[in-house]
């Protein structure tokens, strides 16, 4: 199955080294400017209720504002205590001014 994209937002509106909250066809996803390149992952921490956009980028990784666990930016990987399992990981694509979420459809 091919993967299909969805429209996020405008790429102007994430500003460098920050992250946005989205919900998209019923995804909670954080959609996050790294250096001027996107990447869209799982947008709840998989150790409790957060919002990950929420959290502090440090370097390429994406602290959680709950119990500061961490997670890979680039590839949804749990990365420190108490995060353990990955968040999902989205394709992205920016498509003139817009920025594209995909993934696989059920
Ligand atoms: S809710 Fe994210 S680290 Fe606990």
């Amino acid at each position: 199955m091919s993967v299909q994209f969805h429209e996020a937002v405008k790429v102007g509106d994430v500003a460098q080294d920050s992250a946005v909250h989205l919900k998209i066809a019923d995804r909670e996803i954080a959609l996050i400017n790294l250096a001027g390149a996107f990447y869209a992952i799982g947008g709840i921490c998989t150790h409790g209720a957060a919002r990950l956009a929420d959290g502090y980028i440090e370097g390429e990784l994406i602290e959680c504002p709950q119990h500061a666990g961490t997670f890979e930016i680039k590839t949804g990987k749990a990365v420190d205590y108490p995060c353990t399992v990955n968040v999902k990981s989205y394709d992205v694509r920016i498509d003139g001014d817009t920025v594209m979420i995909g993934w696989e459809p059920l």
